[in-house]
């Protein structure tokens, strides 16, 4: 076991797509997390997602403290029904004009949560976030849960750049969705012992389609599954990737990042 977490210590040049770290589980030691943890932990990059116009305000100014921190500004689907008139003016007016928003997300359809607003409200929301996107010429940040379907309807509609994020569909989608550009955004699901689908997508999901992700707080891999995940747990997820397709977890680390910051069209 030593050996083991020697390797994961030295896995560096980490790019986490996805996660949330204004969220309360950081409230006692974000300062510790952001400002020591991850990059004492090999964490170059990490685009934190807010789930509405408050919380786009919250992860902005993350983005502001931190150099290494980008921000997603959108309206997650579990909170559509709580959509006020404006929200999404204002959101596109934080996008438009601030250097460190670089997608709209977390944005997308979740069927699975019987409280959660009609399909309908759901896909008109999803739906004018698309076009947003499209306006801007951002990328978007995609949740799809129990929503296949009308999600890659929407994307056939809309055509936006983007990733989907904790993908959770079949290789066939997945070959559907590369071929409309998206990139697919594996994490802590690929190493649960349940997850042969996660794990037949990362084999086959071409290699300059793929980014790493925690979804941080949720989602932790194992051996930390139902702790709280944290953007250097990714070290697992990339060790479990590399392993189904036979290569280096650093090798695989390092691609992710390049594909992270073409597909969020950072620079350096
Ligand atoms: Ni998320």
């Amino acid at each position: 076991m030593k050996h083991l977490e020697r390797e994961t210590a030295m896995l560096t040049n980490i790019f986490d797509t996805h996660a949330h770290y204004d969220d309360e589980a950081f409230h006692e030691d974000r300062a510790e997390v952001l400002g020591t943890t991850l990059p004492e932990g090999g964490v170059v990059r990490v685009v934190d997602c807010a789930v509405d116009l408050l919380s786009s305000v919250r992860v902005l100014d993350l983005a502001h403290e931190y150099d290494y921190v980008y921000a997603a500004l959108g309206i997650h689907p579990e909170q559509a029904g709580e959509e006020r008139k404006g929200d999404l003016d204002m959101i596109a007016e934080l996008l438009a004009k601030e250097d460190k928003a670089v997608a709209v997300g977390e944005i997308g359809l979740d069927y699975y949560w019987e409280e959660n607003a009609p399909r309908d409200t759901q896909v008109d929301l999803f739906s004018r976030q698309l076009a947003l996107s499209k306006d801007l010429g951002l990328p978007v940040i995609i949740h799809d849960r129990e929503a296949h379907g009308d999600t890659m309807e929407c994307l056939q509609k809309y055509r936006p750049a983007g990733v989907l994020h904790c993908f959770s569909g079949s290789v066939e989608m997945m070959k559907e969705a590369t071929k409309l550009g998206m990139y697919i955004g594996l994490g802590g699901v690929v190493t649960f012992k349940n997850a042969r689908k996660s794990v037949e997508v990362a084999a086959e999901v071409p290699l300059d389609k793929l980014v790493l992700e925690t979804d941080a707080p949720y989602m932790a891999p194992v051996p930390y599954r139902g702790k709280r995940n944290n953007s250097t747990y990714i070290a697992e997820v990339a060790k479990k990737i590399a392993e189904v397709r036979g290569m280096d977890p650093q090798e695989l680390i390092d691609i992710c990042n390049e594909n992270g910051k073409r597909l969020f069209q950072m620079a350096d």
